[in-house]
């Protein structure tokens, strides 16, 4: 038995990169304010594994496609025999050929469903413009992200799991060769042509200086924001003026018509403060607060605040099922913090409220 080189130096690089940027995928996801960072590294993946795919066409031997083993019999029977096969496969072994196969098109579909969302629910990225069509199925693409980036982690697993019992059980060197290269065995080498370099190196050169230049140049079309800041002030000088001279300038958009017209109706106890305005100043602000309501807007918090509330009218925005079930995860303490102070004070961690935006990514708690 020689040493058999198996996995070319593009093959292991792409795979040292698919791992860690998963991971940073990952580990931000909970995070809104690293939103952007999410879908930074999303896009990453989506061009690694884009590259991996005309990889797989090739004819790189063992990365080929064609150089898996996709026999479903072989695949029973390496399945029943996990403990006990004593057969060496040097390139993939039928389990990890369909999970492959597998992780790829779950990973390139995450990736899809991930910009769909962005675009449907945040107004951003390459799908920005679909928010205005698209945005009353925000909820079915995050619902179907979420579906396939679980199905892709299940994957992932059960690869890991494979992996491990190869190493461990069958002592062999899948896990060393994906580092190193090589496996032992009597099978030909691999051999990259020079156009096979040049691509490798246009693979993994091109989806870091992607990754590079996303993360430097905010404002690119993948993750730029069509969100556009709005300026009361201009807008509506009466409103500006008048609504935000006791609290945050809460944009038209968090409350639906029926709230607004309530609210416009009974200024004169207005939670217990008196808000009296002159008639007519009442009725130009009904009428903008109203073409401007949560019923014109599609941006994901008017449309779930609006689908949360249901029948009801609620004045206060603080009172909605969805601002509830959003904030509900916030330590009191922080809403009592000095920098906060109370509740309302909603620009205290959403610091682009008073123009209008409210996108997940500028979600910031102050540290005190
Ligand atoms: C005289 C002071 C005052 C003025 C002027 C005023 N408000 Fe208020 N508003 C309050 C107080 C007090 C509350 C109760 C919540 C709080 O303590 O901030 C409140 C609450 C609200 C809420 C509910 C916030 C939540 O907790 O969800 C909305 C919406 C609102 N105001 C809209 C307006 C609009 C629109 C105008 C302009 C027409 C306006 N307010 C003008 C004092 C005022
Ligand atoms: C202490 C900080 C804090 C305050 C104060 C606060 N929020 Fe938030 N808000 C957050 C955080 C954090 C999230 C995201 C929670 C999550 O991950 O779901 C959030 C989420 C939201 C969302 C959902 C985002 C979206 O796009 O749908 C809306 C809408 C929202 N806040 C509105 C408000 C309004 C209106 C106020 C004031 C009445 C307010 N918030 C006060 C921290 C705050």
């Amino acid at each position: 038995m020689t040493r058999v080189y198996t996995w070319s130096i593009f093959t292991r690089l792409f795979h040292i990169l698919l791992v860690a940027a998963v991971g940073v995928v990952y580990l931000v996801s909970e995070e809104d304010s690293l939103l952007t960072y999410h879908v930074i590294f999303g896009y990453f993946i989506g061009l690694l594994l884009l590259y991996r795919v005309i990889w797989g066409f090739m004819d790189v031997r063992y990365s080929a496609f064609r150089d898996f083993n996709f026999t479903l019999k072989d695949l029973f029977i390496y399945m029943t025999h996990v403990f006990g096969n004593k057969k060496r496969y040097i390139g993939h072994n039928p389990a990890s050929s369909w999970a492959i196969v597998a992780m790829i098109a779950l990973g390139l579909l995450s990736v899809i469903s991930g910009i769909l969302v962005y675009g449907t629910q945040e107004g951003m990225g390459i799908l920005a413009g679909l928010n205005h069509s698209l945005f009353k199925e925000m909820d079915v693409f995050e619902a179907l992200h979420e579906l396939l980036v679980n199905a892709f982690i299940i994957v992932s697993l059960i690869h890991i799991i494979g992996v491990l019992i190869d190493k461990f059980v069958h002592k062999s060197q899948a896990f060393e060769s994906m580092i190193y290269g090589y496996k032992e065995g009597s099978d030909e080498s691999l051999k990259l042509t020079s156009g096979q370099k040049l691509f490798g190196i246009l693979w993994i050169g091109s989806s870091v200086i992607l990754l590079f230049y996303l993360l430097n140049t905010p404002s690119n079309i993948l993750i730029a924001d069509a969100n556009r800041a709005v300026s009361y002030k201009i807008e509506h000088p009466l409103f500006y003026e008048e609504c935000k001279s006791c609290h945050t300038l809460y944009p038209p958009f968090l409350l639906p018509v029926k709230s607004w017209v309530k609210m416009m109706d009974q200024l004169e106890d207005h939670f217990g403060d008196d808000a009296s305005l002159e008639a007519q100043d009442v009725r130009s602000l009904k009428s903008y607060l109203t073409q401007n309501s949560a019923e014109n807007s599609t941006k994901e918090s008017a449309y779930h605040i609006l689908k949360s509330m249901k029948e009801a009218d609620t004045l206060a925005i603080t009172k909605t099922p969805y601002w509830e079930k959003r904030h509900a995860d916030i330590d009191k303490r922080t809403f009592e913090s000095k920098k906060v102070g109370k509740i309302s004070n909603c620009k205290a961690c959403h610091t682009g409220i008073e123009k209008g935006l409210l996108n997940d990514k500028d979600i910031k708690i102050p540290t005190s």
